[in-house]
């Protein structure tokens, strides 16, 4: 992996506010599918309030991610994620996520995680953090996070659906001993050793 500085974001980097926010709207135009438009203002915002994760190569941006919280704190999800094209393939998306998962934690310890991503590379980063995938009825209701869906082209699907699917997956991290039962039992009820085929 090149040689990336990652770390959270503070003060002196509010000059790549602008670059992120321009990066993530080339990004959007590539994919087709939504990926949330965030003004400079709004990228300098999170970075001054301590929520950005930062990558540079050199004095270059290579990376960026934030956290927002929903609904009173009780759920926080890691946003914006973006890895500059010269740059990918380095694991370097997988570094960052941690990073601001790390930071969302210690932010808001309480809180469920949570993503909405059509990103294969999320979904695998997300499963490794130890999210699973959910209905958008196990997300937040916060009505401010579903307006950021409005400028996607599916959000008819989203509407027509009652908010509960669309074409991103929701992906949830439980921090509540309810999940971690959940997954525990899942992973012990997957072994195939003791079962016998049914009678007829
Ligand atoms: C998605 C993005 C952040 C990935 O950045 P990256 O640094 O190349 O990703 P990584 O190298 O850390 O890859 C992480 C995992 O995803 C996989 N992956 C990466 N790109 C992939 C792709 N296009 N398709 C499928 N899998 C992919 C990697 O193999 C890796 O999986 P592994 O650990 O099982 O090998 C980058 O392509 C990007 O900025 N895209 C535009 C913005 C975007 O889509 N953001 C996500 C919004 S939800």
């Amino acid at each position: 992996m090149k040689p990336f500085t990652i770390s959270v974001a503070t003060e002196q980097h509010r000059k790549y506010a602008q670059e992120v926010s321009d990066a993530l709207a080339e990004a959007a135009k590539g994919r087709g599918t939504g990926l949330a438009q965030r003004s400079a203002a709004y990228i300098d915002e999170k970075i001054s309030q301590g929520k950005a994760v930062i990558a540079l190569y050199k004095e270059e941006l290579a990376g960026f991610c934030y956290v927002e919280s929903w609904e009173h704190e009780r759920y926080v999800a890691t946003s914006g994620l973006i890895v500059k094209p010269q740059f990918r393939g380095h694991s370097l998306a997988k570094a960052i996520k941690k990073e601001a998962f790390h930071l969302a934690r210690r932010l808001f310890p309480g809180a469920k995680m949570f993503g909405l991503t059509t990103s294969l590379a999320v979904m695998r980063i997300n499963s490794e953090l130890g999210f699973v995938p959910v209905t958008f009825v196990e997300l937040t209701s916060d009505t401010e996070f579903w307006k950021g869906c409005e400028d996607c082209q599916y959000y008819d699907v989203l509407e027509r659906s009652g908010y509960k699917n669309c074409l991103c997956t929701g992906m949830l991290f439980d921090p509540t001993p309810k999940q971690k039962e959940w997954k525990r039992k899942k992973s012990s009820s997957l072994s195939l050793e003791d079962w016998t085929p049914p009678t007829q």
